[in-house]
This record gives structure tokens, C-alpha cells and sequence, in this order.
């Protein structure tokens, strides 16, 4: 494996080689060259902050960002106070996560003045924009390095550079077909982990903005999937979730000998493996053929994250979702006619531009119909250069806020009441943490990802036990380990 690279042996006097990752190894080795001065100047290691603000497929960016500062010598840091280099993992899916990152960059500009050494870098999705760039050009000169989501792979060679420079290095490209295999990743839990199964989106939703800034969807090899999901598992992984925009049309571009469900099916054969999600499944994608093999699995979880968007079959083709309410409904009953314990979860926006209160109606209907498990319900948020930005009948602040609380009410209304259905019933968790408010509680996720808390010895962390879910509390239980 490439990844185990001695670092110390790289001779980092000779012109850098040409092919990747090996490049990326070299620069890694240099990296490493300048913690080792670092070190003796200061008598300690550097540290290092990596922040991410996106969904999984950042947080999946963010471990390999922290995996490649790891392997250069860099040590964690808890927060940026005691950080000697920061880096934000950025989001632009709503304007909401770009005011957020303007925000702390105001508070990170107050670090550095204190601490005139430190670097700051930022990447991913938000940096994409030529908007982000300019502005950050402009207003936020205190900046290192700013990079984007399709030369995340190069981050040592950036890193280097922006070691030895004293001047903010912008290195953004428009897209890319390059996967680059087998760089370090560090993983945030040691028994659970995410893998990229692809790289962007072709579906272009008509208010999204993440076809534009993850560029067009690339699948991975199978096979480099199959062998990552083994080298996990060999390394005490238990729990494995498969990533990508839309995981219903992997193997379709560049097309490939393997579909979803048959990579499914290579994966559930993997030893040590016993439980695998995935994110995210688009409606119109789903095949017969993958609710066969979740049916059929022992290891699929029995949930499904499938996101609505609108109920309203105007909206969804205004939308470009590619299908309607009816058909999101046959496909929710042939899934609970296969799988009637599974849980569904769904993402919904309200406020698409003409959206009338009578669309919210249908939107609710739904809601009431399917009675989800969870829903993430969103005000739609306008984003620039997609084709909803450019639509007219813009709906209003007000009337948006009003539709959303309706949504969220009945979301909430049949969520409790879909989860109360499990009381009573013994089922196996896997014990993820410490409950963060009480320290004699677990906490452990349900195959159908419900959260049950129950008292317990922090050594059965990673474990995969039974608990019998006594008091529902809205959301979560309270549970007690059966033996
Ligand atoms: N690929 C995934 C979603 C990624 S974005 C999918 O198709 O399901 C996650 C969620 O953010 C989306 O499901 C959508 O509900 C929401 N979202 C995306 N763009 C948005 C926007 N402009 N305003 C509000 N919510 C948005
Ligand atoms: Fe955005 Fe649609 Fe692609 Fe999901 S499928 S990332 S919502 S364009
Ligand atoms: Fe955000 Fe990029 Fe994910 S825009 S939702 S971090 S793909």
C-alpha cells in the first residue's frame, strides 16, 4: 500500500515526481521536513485544526485533510486558540453555511494578530465560487491558502507551498476526471467509517448548487472501493456508510461493469463488516433491484434516507426532480412492502420559488401519508448561477417561515409517532459514545438509525449489543442492555 510510504526515505533534493499519489508523498515528505525545524525551534510539534462544515462527503474530505497533516507530523489541536494551522472544510448548499464561515474568519483574523505564525487555509465547496474567491481576496487578506473541492489530493503540495510563501496561494480548479487513490485518511471514530463510492453530481436540481461546485459525477473503481471496505474492516471498522450524491446511479458514469446494488452485494461479503448505510439515494434512481438486496441483506441497515423536496408534482418539475407525487409514493409502498421495519428519513425545502401555500398542502400530505421517521426540513435558500436563482414569483420571507412551520409540525407530529411504534422491543445497537449529558449512559444507534441511550460500561464502545427500549422521549430512547 502506498500509504505506508516511509516519509523519512523520500529524497526531497530531487525535482518532485509527476505521478500521483506519489507526488503527493513527495510533498508530504517536505512537509514533514519543515515540522521536524518547527520542532527544534520550539521545542514541541505543531498543531493543527481542521474544521468541517459540510455533509458527509466533507467530513469524509476533512479525514483525508487530517489524515495527509497526521502523516506530515502535524498533532490535533481542540480548537483554533492553540492551533498553528487552521483549515475550513466549507459548504455552500445554503447561504446560511457561507455566513457562517465569513463569521469565524472574523475571529480567526483576531488569532493571527495575536499569533502572526499561524496559517489559515480554506477549501471545499464554497471556495468553488469565483464570488467566494474575489470577496475573500478583498476582505480576508490574512488568508493563507485557498483550494477547492477537485485538487483536494494536492493538499501537501499547497501545504508546502504555503509554508515556505508569505503570500495567500489560490489554487482552484474548474473540475477535474482525476481520482487519486491511496492518500492518508485518519478516521474521526475507529469502528465506523464513510467511503466516497463517487465524486459529484449530473442531476442539476434546479435549486442546487452542488453540481456546480463538486463538478460532474465520476464513479470509483469497484474494486478500489472493495479493497478500502477490506482494509477497513481489517483495521476494526464495523460499520461502513457509502457515499455519494446520488448512490442509485453509481457505475453509470464512466460506465462500469457493477450498478449499486451489485456493489451492495460484493460489499456485504466483506468479514468484519456487519453493518452498511449509504447516502444518498435520489427517488427516481431507486432500481427493484436494490430493495431486493436491502430485503435480503443481514448487514443493510433498515433505513433509508429518501429525499422528497416537495410534495407538490408542480414544484418537484419545477424542481427537475424527475418524478411525482404519486411515483414517490408507489416507491415508499413497494420499499415498506419489502422492508416493513425499515425507517425512512427525507429531506424537504420550503419556499421553492412559486410555491403556493396549496403546494405546502401536498407537501404535508405526503408527510402525513409516509409518516417518516426524520425529515430535514429547509427554507429554500437562493443560490446564485443555479436556474431557481434566475425564476421569477420569488416567494417571501414570511410566507416561506409559515409554510415551514406547518411542515415542521407535522413532521415532528408523526416522526414521534412512527418511532413510538418501537417501544417495548429488544434490537441491537451499536455503542457509538458516552452520552454527552450523563456520563453513566451509552449511546448506540439502531440499524434503523433511531439513538437509544442506556447505562453501560464505556468498554462495550464499538460493540454491537442488544437493548430493550423502555421510555420513548421524542426522537430517542432510553433503554436498558439485555443479555
Ligand atoms: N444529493 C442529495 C442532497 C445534497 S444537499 C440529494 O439529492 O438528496 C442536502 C439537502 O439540502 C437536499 O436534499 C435539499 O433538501 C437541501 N438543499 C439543497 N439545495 C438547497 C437550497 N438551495 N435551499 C434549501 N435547501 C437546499
Ligand atoms: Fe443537489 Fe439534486 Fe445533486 Fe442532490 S441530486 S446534490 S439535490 S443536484
Ligand atoms: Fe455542502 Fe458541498 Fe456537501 S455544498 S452539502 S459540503 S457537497
Amino acid at each position: 500500500m502506498y500509504n505506508e510510504i516511509d516519509l523519512d526515505i523520500i529524497d526531497i533534493n530531487s525535482e518532485p515526481p509527476t505521478e500521483e499519489p506519489f507526488r503527493q508523498y513527495y510533498f508530504m515528505a517536505k512537509c514533514r521536513r519543515w515540522v521536524k525545524d518547527f520542532e527544534q525551534k520550539n521545542g514541541r510539534l505543531p498543531k493543527s485544526f481542521v474544521l468541517n462544515m459540510g455533509c458527509q462527503m466533507n467530513a469524509r474530505d476533512s479525514e483525508k485533510l487530517s489524515g495527509i497533516l497526521r502523516r506530515i507530523g502535524y498533532i490535533p489541536a481542540e480548537e483554533e486558540e492553540t492551533a498553528d494551522f487552521c483549515i475550513y472544510n466549507t459548504c455552500t448548499v445554503r447561504d446560511n453555511a457561507d455566513q457562517r464561515v465569513y463569521g469565524r474568519l472574523g475571529h480567526l483574523n483576531s488569532l493571527k494578530k495575536k499569533k502572526p505564525s499561524m496559517k489559515i487555509a480554506l477549501c471545499g465547496c464554497m471556495m468553488q465560487e469565483p464570488g467566494t474567491v474575489e470577496r475573500i481576496r478583498r476582505s480576508y487578506r490574512f488568508v493563507d491558502l485557498v483550494f477547492g473541492t477537485h485538487n483536494l489530493y494536492k493538499f501537501a503540495e499547497l501545504l508546502a507551498d504555503a509554508l515556505e510563501q508569505d503570500r495567500m496561494i489560490v489554487d482552484i480548479w474548474e473540475g477535474t476526471d482525476a481520482i487519486v487513490e491511496e492518500l492518508p485518511v485518519e478516521r474521526k471514530i475507529p469502528f465506523k467509517s464513510g467511503i466516497n463510492i463517487m465524486f459529484g453530481c449530473n442531476n442539476f436540481c434546479s435549486y442546487c448548487i452542488v453540481p456546480y461546485v463538486r463538478g460532474r459525477e465520476r464513479s470509483r473503481n469497484p474494486e478500489d472501493i472493495l479493497q478500502e471496505i477490506s482494509a477497513l474492516a481489517a483495521d476494526g471498522v464495523v460499520e461502513i456508510m457509502l457515499l455519494g450524491q446520488n448512490v442509485n446511479s453509481y457505475g453509470k458514469n464512466p460506465k462500469g461493469r457493477m450498478n449499486f446494488a451489485g456493489l451492495l452485494r460484493e460489499a456485504e461479503k466483506i468479514e468484519g463488516i456487519r453493518r452498511i448505510r449509504f447516502m444518498t439515494s435520489h427517488p427516481k434512481d431507486l432500481s427493484d433491484e436494490l430493495i431486493r438486496v436491502m430485503a435480503e441483506s443481514d448487514k443493510i441497515c433498515r433505513h433509508l434516507h429518501l429525499p422528497l423536496q416537495s410534495g407538490s408534482t408542480r414544484i418537484l418539475g419545477k424542481m427537475n426532480r424527475h418524478y411525482t407525487k404519486e411515483q414517490y409514493l408507489s416507491l415508499v409502498e413497494r420499499i415498506r412492502g419489502a422492508m416493513p421495519d425499515i425507517a425512512l428519513t427525507t429531506d424537504i425545502i420550503v419556499g421553492f420559488p412559486g410555491e403556493t401555500p396549496e403546494d405546502v398542502d401536498e407537501t404535508i400530505d405526503v408527510i402525513r401519508r409516509v409518516e417518516f421517521d426524520n425529515a430535514f426540513t429547509f427554507l429554500y435558500s437562493k443560490r446564485t448561477g443555479t436556474p431557481a436563482a434566475a425564476m421569477e414569483n420569488q416567494v417571501e420571507e414570511s410566507v416561506m417561515k409559515e409554510g415551514f412551520d406547518r411542515v415542521l409540525k407535522v413532521v415532528q407530529d408523526t416522526a414521534r409517532k412512527r418511532v413510538a411504534l418501537l417501544a417495548g422491543r429488544t434490537m441491537e445497537a451499536l455503542v457509538e459514545e458516552r452520552n454527552g449529558q450523563d456520563a453513566s449512559l451509552l449511546t448506540g444507534r439502531l440499524s434503523n438509525n433511531t439513538l437509544v441511550h442506556f447505562p453501560g460500561d464505556p468498554s462495550l464502545i464499538g460493540q454491537i449489543v442488544p437493548v430493550s427500549l423502555k421510555e420513548y422521549k421524542g426522537f430517542y430512547y432510553l433503554g436498558e442492555r439485555s443479555l
